[in-house]
């Protein structure tokens, strides 16, 4: 177990890259076992889940070969899937990430059935399942849970339309990666129109696959009999590009962040630019300059193009020292707003009222020890420590880990002040 000790008061300048994005890898690494040769993916983020992910594959048959970071170069991994084998992942391994689950789609789409046990991820809310489970039925499967262990099987998959019910990222990936191998026809209406959903379906699309109308709600999946290998690379990270800019803006900071589709962040730069801070675009890269205390502002996140949940609690934490009160609605995950209680330590003063938070700016924080609950709230409070006095001691950092690559050197790199230690 480590800690990042955080010492507040500098001011961000200069530039840092964002990595691949985070849920384009986990998506295309389980699809890449739709296809029958390797696939190579380029622009890998260095996380932990990324790792996670290749003991997952690993630990079914599959080759994982990476070049690591070398340079500016990004990670890139080749993944051959000519060994899988049929196999229930241990649960040790499943409950390290959420999107353990995307083996139900592919393994069910490969051998007519999968089992794979309860996923974990963050602890932000009771992040059902059912969605799923009501694509995988509507495409023929029965599907059970039974000890901790979801079990779908089907002696013919067949296209079938889909409408869920509630716009879920998870379901609308998981139902296309089982689609693609069924016979006929799958229209998933009500999807998610995240632009990792549209990265998915470039990979499956390059491979072979029928996909068409990702990126909108409605998504048509012509299933075909098999997969071919190819190279693809993730687009960039906006939660982790999100996560710089909010950065930048809460110590007065002037940081340019390279490698982003400014497009994908358009619901942060403007949120951010209603609080006062100057966004500007230039091709790839985005300039952000803190101006100050922000405004108050109000916040409700939705999903894409909508403000996205995964970055609230990063501009919560900005927002605890605005010049007045702000409204942030989470309505996507009920329970993300664990790292207000930590966020208290530190002199802040934020009520939280179901989904909602009222956040009272203050004129300056504190550093405190604090916990990271999850991965964005680790986040959060990086960011709160930065605009601190003094020290922050941050522990559970592993869940930082989990999702942004190589972050103390990154940060350091643009002039914050911070240490892990063991
Ligand atoms: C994914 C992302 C996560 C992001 C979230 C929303 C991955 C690995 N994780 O999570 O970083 O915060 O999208 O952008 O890509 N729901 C149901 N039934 C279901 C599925 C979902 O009710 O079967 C609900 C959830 O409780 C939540 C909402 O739908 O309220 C959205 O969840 P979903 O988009 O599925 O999130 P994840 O795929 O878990």
């Amino acid at each position: 177990m480590s800690k990042l000790i955080v010492t507040g008061g500098q001011r961000l300048a200069g530039r840092v890259r964002a990595g691949g994005r985070k849920n384009s890898a986990l998506a295309i690494l389980p699809a890449t076992l739709l296809s029958d040769g390797p696939s190579v993916i380029e622009n890998l983020p260095d996380i932990q889940d990324v790792q996670v992910y290749f003991d997952i594959l690993r630990s079914l048959g599959v080759r994982v070969e990476t070049r690591p970071a070398n340079g500016g170069e990004a990670p890139r991994g080749v993944i051959d899937p000519s060994g899988l084998v049929w196999r229930v992942p241990s649960d040790e391994l499943a409950k390290r990430l959420r999107a353990s689950y995307y083996l139900l789609g592919v393994l069910l789409a490969r051998y007519g059935r999968a089992e794979v046990p309860f996923p974990g991820g963050c602890d932000i809310g009771s992040r059902p399942i059912d969605q799923h489970i009501k694509g995988f039925t509507a495409l023929g499967a029965k599907v059970t849970v039974e000890h901790g262990v979801i079990k779908a099987e089907a002696r013919r998959l067949v296209g079938a339309p889909v409408y869920l019910d509630v716009v879920s990222v998870g379901a609308t990936i998981n139902i296309m990666l089982a689609a693609t191998r069924a016979e006929g026809t799958t229209v998933i209406e009500n999807a998610a129109k995240e632009p990792h959903v549209v990265d998915l379906a470039n990979y499956l699309n390059a491979a072979g696959a029928q996909v068409k109308g990702a990126g909108t709600d409605i998504i048509k999946i012509t299933g075909v009999t098999g997969l071919k290998g190819v190279t693809h690379s993730l687009i960039p990270d906006e939660i982790e590009a999100a996560t710089y800019m909010i950065a930048a803006a809460a110590t007065c900071g002037d940081v340019i962040v390279e490698n982003v589709i400014p497009k994908h962040l358009e619901a942060v730069s403007a949120k951010l630019q209603e609080t006062g801070t100057t966004v500007e675009e230039n091709g790839d890269a985005l300039r952000v300059v803190g101006n100050g205390r922000p405004r108050p502002v109000t916040v409700k996140t939705l999903p894409y193009p909508g403000f996205p949940t995964d970055a609230q609690q990063q501009m919560t934490a900005f927002l605890s020292v605005a010049s007045g009160t702000s409204i942030i609605s989470e309505t996507i995950f009920e329970g993300r707003f664990k790292h207000v209680d930590e966020l208290k330590r530190m002199g802040t003063n934020i009520t939280v009222e179901g989904r909602t938070a009222i956040v009272q700016g203050v004129e300056k924080l504190t550093g405190a020890a604090v916990r990271a609950t999850d991965l964005r709230a680790g986040a959060a409070l990086v960011i709160a420590g930065l605009m601190a006095r003094g020290e922050t001691e941050i522990s559970e950092i592993e869940h930082i880990d989990r999702g942004y690559e190589r972050a103390v050197e990154k940060l350091k790199s643009i002039g914050a002040s911070l240490e892990r230690v063991p």
